[in-house]
């Protein structure tokens, strides 16, 4: 590992760098600049928050580093992959060797139960974890034949972010992962998501609206109009169970 890769205070390694990432949608004559030049970097290990207004650039961003989207000028590295030079093909296997996704809205197949949900994904992975093993984690194992329209919303996304660790990704990205349930249900997700990354030192990225969330996060990125405003770092993040939601 290069002196370069090392910040010499804590040791931590750079895992995403993002230089003056610009990203410009255009709908017939009108571009919308939704992300003006972000710079960023994100350590191996990190448990991130984003917070910012609605139509700040937050999504934006999130789809761009999870290959789900492009940037329109900027570099974006992932470790040694430059990600703004990947073509389809390449975005496909960057996604699927590193990447994984937990949407709002859980986006489960409907004709699939919660164990064939979760099983799809490490079908489709080099490197998954025990699918029966993951639903017992998030509590669900007695629902492991339950299709998706006989689950609660919190239970959906339990399901959901199974599907997601299935896959053991480095790189987990939650885009508003609470946003449709109730704050208890959220604290238990939350509290999945945050074992996950302290269990298995993986990099974890939230957007949310919940500024409560930020307590636990080593790292909050604070987004507005599209760009970053600023950044705080927790030394000392608080326990999920410490905080008063
Ligand atoms: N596919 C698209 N085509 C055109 N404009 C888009 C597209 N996606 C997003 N935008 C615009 O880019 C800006 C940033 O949107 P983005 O979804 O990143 O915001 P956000 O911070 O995630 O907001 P929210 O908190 O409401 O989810 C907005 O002005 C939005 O209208
Ligand atoms: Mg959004």
């Amino acid at each position: 590992m290069s002196e370069n890769n090392m910040d010499s205070k804590n040791t931590k390694r750079t895992i995403l760098r993002a230089e003056g990432m610009i990203k410009d949608f255009v709908t017939g004559d009108i571009v919308l600049r939704a992300l003006k030049g972000v710079n960023l970097t994100i350590d191996e290990g990190e448990f991130v928050v984003i917070l910012g207004p609605s139509g700040s650039g937050k999504s934006t961003m999130l789809n761009i580093i999870g290959g789900i989207d492009t940037i329109t000028e900027g570099k974006l590295f992932y470790d040694i992959v430059p990600v703004h030079e990947l073509d389809k093909a390449g975005l496909t296997d960057y996604r699927r060797k590193y990447i994984g996704f937990v949407f709002q809205f859980y986006n489960l197949m409907p004709n699939l139960s919660a164990i064939e949900n979760i099983s799809l994904a490490a079908e489709l992975s080099e490197n998954p974890l025990n699918p029966n093993e993951l639903l017992e984690a998030v509590g669900l194992l007695a629902r492991a034949d339950y299709y998706p329209a006989k689950m609660s919303g919190g239970q959906q996304q339990r399901v959901a972010i199974a599907r997601a660790l299935c896959k053991n990704p480095d790189l987990l990205l939650c885009d508003e992962p609470t946003g449709a349930l109730d704050i208890k249900t959220g604290v238990e997700i939350l509290k999945l998501l945050l074992d996950f990354n302290r269990r298995y030192k993986k990099t974890v990225i939230i957007v949310t609206h919940n500024a409560d969330i930020a307590l636990v996060a080593d790292k909050v990125i604070y987004f507005r109009d599209g760009n970053i405003e600023k950044i705080q770092i927790n030394e000392k993040p608080m326990n999920p169970d410490e905080v008063n939601w």
